[in-house]
């Protein structure tokens, strides 16, 4: 899919492969307190060309999958589907993703070339239940049970390199509970 000759990813281009990372911490909630969960996962990114949008908007991204192992049983406990995409004219970056908890979420945020001292592009993403822009949009139950409030998610990229901090802010048990996942990855 591309309507362009020569796509232009942006800040996305140094996603594009299979990543793969074994240092992973996921701190989740629990009735009674937190949950600390070392993991280990992949994540496949896949070029998807440009397309456009009323005739106008050029939009170059690509599609990704996150599959999430615990370290301690080697289980799938987090799947993730998703796209980033590109908007070179309005320097925007967007961030789609669907969780099999029936959580959908389109954050967004702008590149104005981020980079720190090694060179490696920062991504900075992020949604809000009350963002009129970049928002969450989720099941009856989760709304009422386990509501996602926020989202914000930070990727560091380049050198065959890849780290991010994502912080996803739930109402659950009857308290604000700061849900957290980091790793570093390296292209396989
Ligand atoms: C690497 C990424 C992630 C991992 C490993 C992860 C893992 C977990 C774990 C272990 C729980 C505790 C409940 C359980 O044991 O099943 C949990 C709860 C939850 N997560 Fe995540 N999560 C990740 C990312 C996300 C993201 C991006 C969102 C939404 C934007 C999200 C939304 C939720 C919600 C709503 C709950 C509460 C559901 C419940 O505990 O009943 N998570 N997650």
């Amino acid at each position: 899919m591309s309507e362009l000759e020569e796509v232009d990813y942006g800040p996305l281009a140094g996603l594009i492969g299979v990543w793969q990372g074994d240092k992973g911490m996921d701190i989740a909630p629990e009735p009674d307190g937190t949950e600390e969960n070392p993991y280990y996962e992949t994540i496949t990114f896949e070029a998807g060309g440009d397309l456009k949008n009323a005739e106008d908007q050029v939009v170059a991204g690509g599609r990704y999958h996150q599959v999430v192992k615990r370290k301690s049983n080697e289980f799938v406990f987090h799947d993730e589907v998703g796209y980033w995409m590109w908007d070179a004219r309005e320097k925007t970056i967007m961030h789609s993703l669907a969780i099999p908890r029936a959580v959908c979420v389109l954050a967004g945020g702008t590149y104005n070339g981020e980079k720190d001292d090694e060179g490696n592009v920062i991504l900075e993403v992020s949604a809000s239940v009350n963002d009129k822009d970049w928002g969450i949009v989720q099941s009856p139950y989760m709304q009422k049970k386990a509501k996602t409030t926020d989202f914000k998610h930070k990727i560091v990229v380049g050198n065959g390199k890849l780290t991010y901090s994502e912080t996803t802010m739930l109402d659950i048990y009857g308290k604000v509970f700061e849900h957290t996942d980091d790793n570093v990855l390296t292209r396989q």
